[in-house]
This record gives structure tokens, C-alpha cells and sequence, in this order.
């Protein structure tokens, strides 16, 4: 009897559930939200650790802020965030990515922040940033990367690419970056800078990492004549060679813990609302 009396009520709160659910979805639906994803509030989408193979769809107009960290998308394929003209933050890292094609973030003109640390990237086609008028920083640590073509870099203030492959360091690589202030080429293999390679890129350079590299022959030729002057510490590391009085000029300072708030400043000030 408790059982019968209680189970047409029951039903009832469970079909209403139902209900509530499928009513969910359609608005998430008609918002605009991809449905795989955690959280989607109209201006942030939460996709984070998921195991996706790509990108989802669907995402609302109004995103400034998308996660897609520790995912499974091992090729990031054009045009798949096309349309997301407020996007200011893009978060892929940690996600098997090993190639980028070069119309992936096409029309992303709002795009200030960008993630692609901790993938398998080995290469990068020229154009692959072009068009991303207001990127401000770039986090490409712990990658493959081993060559960077002439030019793929323009208007950045923070450029990250730690722990990657890079061998020659030429100086038109980084030519076009007038307006950088933190350059963290540590953990690479680097043997050679090419000559005047960071006097081309202007004077806003502010913090300089060259750590943990194979320099041997670094000629003071191939530094930032602001070194010493208006910079701060620049980090020279192991396996450099102390010759031509080189060595004091890179030794202002060796402390890595100024680095990182610095860092985190730079990028902090882009202006960003959240608030949703
Ligand atoms: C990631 O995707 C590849 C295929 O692209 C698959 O072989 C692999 O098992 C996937 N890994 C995980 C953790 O899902
Ligand atoms: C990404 O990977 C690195 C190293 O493998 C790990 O330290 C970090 O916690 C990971 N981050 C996320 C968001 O999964
Ligand atoms: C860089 O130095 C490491 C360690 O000494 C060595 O194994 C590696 O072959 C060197 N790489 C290049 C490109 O010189
Ligand atoms: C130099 O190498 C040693 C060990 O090989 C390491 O502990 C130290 O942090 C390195 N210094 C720099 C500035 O990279």
C-alpha cells in the first residue's frame, strides 16, 4: 500500500525531473553551448580534461573564456572556433596536440591570451598566428618545436617557449616582436643566435631567459645592447662559455623566482572582463 501510494507521486517528481532535464539541454541548445562541456555560462566554457578528440561545437557567441586543457585532440583542424569574435582567452593545453593548421584560429581578432603548452608540437606553419591582432601572450613551453619560421610571431608582449627543441635562434626569428618584454628560450638546445638578433627587435625586451641551453660562443654581438642598461635580469645558464668578458653581462642575475610574477603581470594586463 505505502508502496503503491508512494510510487505515483514518485513518478510524478521523477517524470518532472525529466522534464526539468530535457528542458536543460534544449536551452543549453538554443544558447548555444556544446553539451559535452562542465560549465557554459554565455562568456565562459569549461571543457576541461574530457579525453575529446576535437573541438566542440556550438559554442555560444558571447565566449571570452574557453577550456580545453588535458583533452585528446591531436590535430586542431580551421575554422572550428570561427565566429568567436570576443574570445580573449584560449585555454589547449595538455592536449596530445601535435599539429596546428595555419586557419585554426582564423578570425579570433579578440584573442589575447593563448595556451598551447604541453603538447607534442613539432612544427609550425607560417600564418598560423596571422590575423590575431590583439595576442598578447603565448605559452608554447614544453613542446617539440625545433625550427620557428621567419616572421610568425608580430605584436606579442610575452612569448613562452621553454622547454622545446630550438637549435639556431636566426635573426629574423623574432624580428617582428617590437613590443615584447619577456622572452623565455630556456630548456632548449640553442648552439647558435644569429647576429643583432634581439637589437632588431627594439627595446621593450625586459626579461631575456636563455638558461639550461647549449651556448658555447655567445658573442655580446648577438645580445640586446640595453643589457645592463634599462633590462632586467637576464638568466645565461649552464654551458656558456665565460670567455670575451661575455660573462658579466649575463650574469645580472640568476634568480629564476623574479621571473614568474613578472611574467604573470605582463599578462595580467590585458583587459578582461569575466563577470558573468
Ligand atoms: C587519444 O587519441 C588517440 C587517437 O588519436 C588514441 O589512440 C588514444 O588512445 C587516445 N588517448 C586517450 C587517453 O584517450
Ligand atoms: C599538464 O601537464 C603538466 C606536465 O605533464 C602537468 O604538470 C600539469 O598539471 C598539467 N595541467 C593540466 C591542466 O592538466
Ligand atoms: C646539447 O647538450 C647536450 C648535453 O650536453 C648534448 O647531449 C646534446 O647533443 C647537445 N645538443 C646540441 C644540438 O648540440
Ligand atoms: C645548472 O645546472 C645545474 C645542474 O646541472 C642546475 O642545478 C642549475 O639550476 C643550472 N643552472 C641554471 C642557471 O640553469
Amino acid at each position: 500500500m505505502c508502496g503503491l501510494q508512494s510510487s505515483v507521486p514518485c513518478t510524478g517528481v521523477f517524470l518532472h525531473i525529466l522534464n526539468c532535464f530535457l528542458l536543460l539541454l534544449l536551452l543549453k541548445e538554443v544558447l548555444g553551448c556544446p553539451s559535452v562541456c562542465q560549465l557554459c555560462t554565455g562568456k565562459q566554457v569549461n571543457c576541461r580534461n574530457l579525453g575529446l578528440s576535437s573541438i566542440p561545437k556550438n559554442f555560444p557567441k558571447s565566449t571570452v573564456l574557453v577550456y580545453l586543457s588535458g583533452n585528446n585532440i591531436s590535430h586542431v583542424i580551421p575554422n572550428e572556433l570561427t565566429g568567436l569574435q570576443k574570445l580573449a582567452v584560449l585555454y589547449l593545453d595538455n592536449s596530445s596536440i601535435s599539429y596546428v593548421h595555419p586557419k585554426a584560429f582564423v578570425e579570433l581578432n579578440k584573442l589575447c591570451y593563448l595556451h598551447l603548452n604541453n603538447n607534442h608540437i613539432k612544427r609550425m606553419d607560417p600564418g598560423i598566428f596571422e590575423g590575431l591582432s590583439d595576442l598578447h601572450c603565448l605559452y608554447l613551453q614544453n613542446n617539440q618545436i625545433s625550427f620557428v619560421p621567419r616572421g610568425l610571431f608580430s605584436g606579442l608582449i610575452s612569448l613562452i617557449l621553454s622547454h622545446n627543441d630550438l637549435e639556431h635562434v636566426n635573426s629574423n626569428t623574432f624580428s617582428s616582436l617590437h613590443n615584447l618584454m619577456y622572452l623565455q628560450l630556456d630548456k632548449n638546445k640553442i648552439v647558435s643566435i644569429g647576429d643583432n638578433t634581439f637589437e632588431k627587435m627594439g627595446s621593450s625586451l625586459k626579461i631575456l631567459n636563455l638558461a639550461s641551453n647549449n651556448l658555447t660562443d655567445l658573442q655580446p654581438k648577438g645580445m640586446p645592447s640595453s643589457i645592463g642598461k634599462e633590462m632586467e635580469p637576464v638568466l645565461m645558464g649552464n654551458r656558456t662559455k665565460s670567455g670575451t668578458g661575455s660573462r658579466s653581462l649575463f650574469a645580472r642575475s640568476q634568480d629564476h623566482s623574479l621571473v614568474q610574477p613578472l611574467l604573470s603581470h605582463s599578462c595580467r594586463r590585458g583587459t578582461l572582463s569575466l563577470s558573468t
